[in-house]
């Protein structure tokens, strides 16, 4: 089957080594050379992802015969709905439904009518003076966040962005001003303490098919310090669970995503695609931050490998609308480190070369994703954003982190990697800190 799949990270590296083993002869539009996309395509198409127009004439001109999208800005750009008019069966929401990503106030807001579990106490501001009156008065710590996409940088959060009510109405100042997001109108939360974890599923329209659970790492630097970035990096465990959640947690979490999707389709906007919901675990149980409408990057990485059920028929099945009951998961723990530029999360260092033994790192069990870099003259080189992850894949996470760490050491060059993740001394900690959370210290 010829499958059109849009986006060139490392996500998509995954997603195309996914429909591979299936046999799907693959077709890649994204807008940088990925040599790990491109070697396993019959064709590419080099250029801007969110060129919907384009994409769906390259796709007809191609006889496409289903496509799977991997970044959340094609989907606001209804390329779904583009490509379903062209006849092509499409993994990914229609962008109407893609509002569950696209716009923070349409999630939160449908899940309080929907009484949804899961949701902190929010309100919304298009006005300074209301805003002001607002932070006057309130007496907790809350968290900003601009309505729209911002690519994971927009949101900031008391004790960690900014810590006065002087700084809170400077950046609603400025989101207002600017239109951080898109629009003059943001979000304020209650701030929620825990550990986040992140849950994709298949979605049909109707039905949702859970993925093992997964946790990213968004801070640029180890012990989760520094700047917020895109994802450095996140681990899942052999039981698809993580060590610090509880049975009732990820019970809770599916819960909410499944209503979601319910009330999804009695709005009439049924949600069909991947549904990825970033959770906290609080002591109160897990809450949502946000959906994604999309697989997670980098945590599609971890689930991907590992899928046993053939991954094009659940493509299939899914636009279909009759996806499986079940879908299996080989019982892996899996650990993925991503190589990212020197200064990434501020002033990331672009067109550094990078050597990978390929071979080197065959032989080590781990697989290699690559994601935004260049190829040029037989050379890679670094873009501004993440270059390739490793993930270590093994029947427990401490042998996934060796193999990951034993397989990073055929990377060479000038990057930044962060060592800590999936160290069983840093997981130990996050079950300690949340069962402290648990207890109410
Ligand atoms: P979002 O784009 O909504 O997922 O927010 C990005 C990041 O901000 C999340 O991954 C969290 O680390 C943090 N965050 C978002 N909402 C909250 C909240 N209500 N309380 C604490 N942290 C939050
Ligand atoms: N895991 C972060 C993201 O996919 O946005």
């Amino acid at each position: 089957m010829k499958v059109l799949v849009v986006g060139g990270g490392g996500r998509e590296h995954a997603i195309v080594e996914a429909l591979h083993r299936s046999q799907a002869d693959v077709y890649a539009a994204m807008s940088n050379q990925n040599p790990g996309i491109r070697r396993r395509s019959k064709d590419v198409v080099l250029g801007d992802v969110t060129d919907v127009e384009r994409i769906v004439s390259w796709g007809k001109g191609h006889g496409i015969e289903l496509a799977v999208i991997g970044p959340e800005a094609p989907l606001e750009k209804g390329i779904t709905d583009a490509l379903e008019a062209a006849a092509i069966p499409t993994v990914g929401p229609s962008r109407e439904a893609a509002q569950l990503e696209t716009n923070k106030e349409f999630t939160r807001t449908l899940m309080r009518e929907h009484q949804i579990p899961g949701v902190p106490p929010f309100w919304a501001f298009d006005n300074l003076a209301g805003f002001e009156e607002f932070v006057n008065d309130s007496d907790f710590e809350f968290v900003i966040k601009p309505l729209g996409l911002t690519g994971g940088k927009g949101v900031r959060v008391w004790g960690d962005h900014f810590s006065s009510k002087a700084e809170a109405l400077a950046y609603g100042r400025e989101i207002l001003d600017k239109k951080i997001g898109g629009v003059a109108r943001f979000l304020i939360e209650e701030k929620l303490v825990g550990e986040e974890f992140s849950l994709q599923a298949f979605c049909d329209g109707r039905a949702l098919v859970p993925m093992p659970l997964a946790q990213d790492h968004k801070r640029a630097y180890e012990g989760d310090k520094g700047p917020n970035t895109g994802g450095m990096g996140s681990y899942s465990d052999a039981d698809h669970r993580l060590p610090f959640l509880t049975k009732e947690d990820f019970d809770h979490a599916l819960e909410t995503m499944t209503k979601t999707v319910e009330a999804m389709a009695a709005r009439g906007t049924p949600f069909k695609g991947i549904l990825y919901g970033g959770f906290m675990a609080t002591k109160d149980g897990p809450m949502l931050l946000e959906y994604n409408v999309r697989f997670a990057d980098p945590e599609s990485m971890n689930v991907l490998p590992i899928l046993e059920t053939d991954f094009l028929e659940v493509c299939s099945r899914l636009t279909a609308g009759n996806l499986p009951s079940g879908v299996s998961f080989a019982r892996k723990a899996t650990v993925c480190k991503y190589i990212v530029p020197m200064g990434y999360g501020s002033h990331p260092k672009a067109g550094e070369q990078l050597k990978v033994d390929e071979e080197s790192i065959r032989r080590t069990g781990a697989k290699l994703n690559y994601a935004s870099v260049d190829e040029r003259g037989g050379h890679l080189y670094t873009t501004s954003s993440r270059s390739l992850a490793i993930v270590g894949i093994a029947s427990n996470l401490a042998d996934a982190e060796s193999i990951s760490e034993e397989a990073l050491a055929f990377v060479s060059g000038s990057f930044y990697a962060r060592r800590d993740i999936g160290k069983p001394e840093v997981i130990q900690r996050k079950v300690e800190r949340m069962r402290k959370i648990r207890e109410g210290h």
